[in-house]
């Protein structure tokens, strides 16, 4: 089994979209490991989304991911980072393919609906910045 970190973005929880979210992620196979809504701090998004920081967008980024509360998920299933990667689509939603939930759910290229881990390292960081404890597979 493996697992993987998402974030149900402020847009996606603003527009009351985050239990039909949750629903595409249960129903694609995935076990809800963690789940916990947060605001995300200034500093928190910053260093969440680090390696972007030289990127012209990242102002805006963190600005958007701090505009009110999201709901950060560890997920559980096989092959979970790529599969979840797939059920999200792609970053742009007017290029994500149908059926995925950033073309069903997402605004625009910034208010995307859903962020997930895009490899094993990244994962581990990103589970274990939320998470402490859990980012080497263990706990419940
Ligand atoms: P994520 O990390 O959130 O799962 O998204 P991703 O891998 O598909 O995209 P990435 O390149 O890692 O970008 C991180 C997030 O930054 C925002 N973004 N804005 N204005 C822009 O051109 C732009 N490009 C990216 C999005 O919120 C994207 O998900
Ligand atoms: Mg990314």
């Amino acid at each position: 089994m493996e697992r993987t970190f998402s974030i149900i973005k402020p847009d996606a929880v603003k527009a009351g979209k985050a239990g039909k979210i949750l629903a595409r992620i249960e129903e694609a196979g995935f076990r809800l490991v963690a789940v916990r809504q947060r605001h995300l701090t200034k500093a928190q998004a910053e260093g969440f989304y680090h390696v972007h920081q030289a990127r012209p967008f990242f102002g805006s980024l963190v600005e958007f991911m701090t505009s009110g509360p999201c709901i950060t998920l560890v997920l559980e299933k096989n092959g979970a980072i790529a599969s979840l990667r797939e059920l999200m689509g792609a970053t742009d939603p007017a290029k994500a393919a149908a059926g995925t939930i950033r073309k069903d759910f997402a605004e625009s290229i910034e208010a995307n609906a859903i962020h997930g881990s895009d490899g094993p390292e990244t994962a581990a960081f990103e589970i274990g910045y939320f998470f402490a404890g859990l980012e080497l597979g263990s706990g419940s």
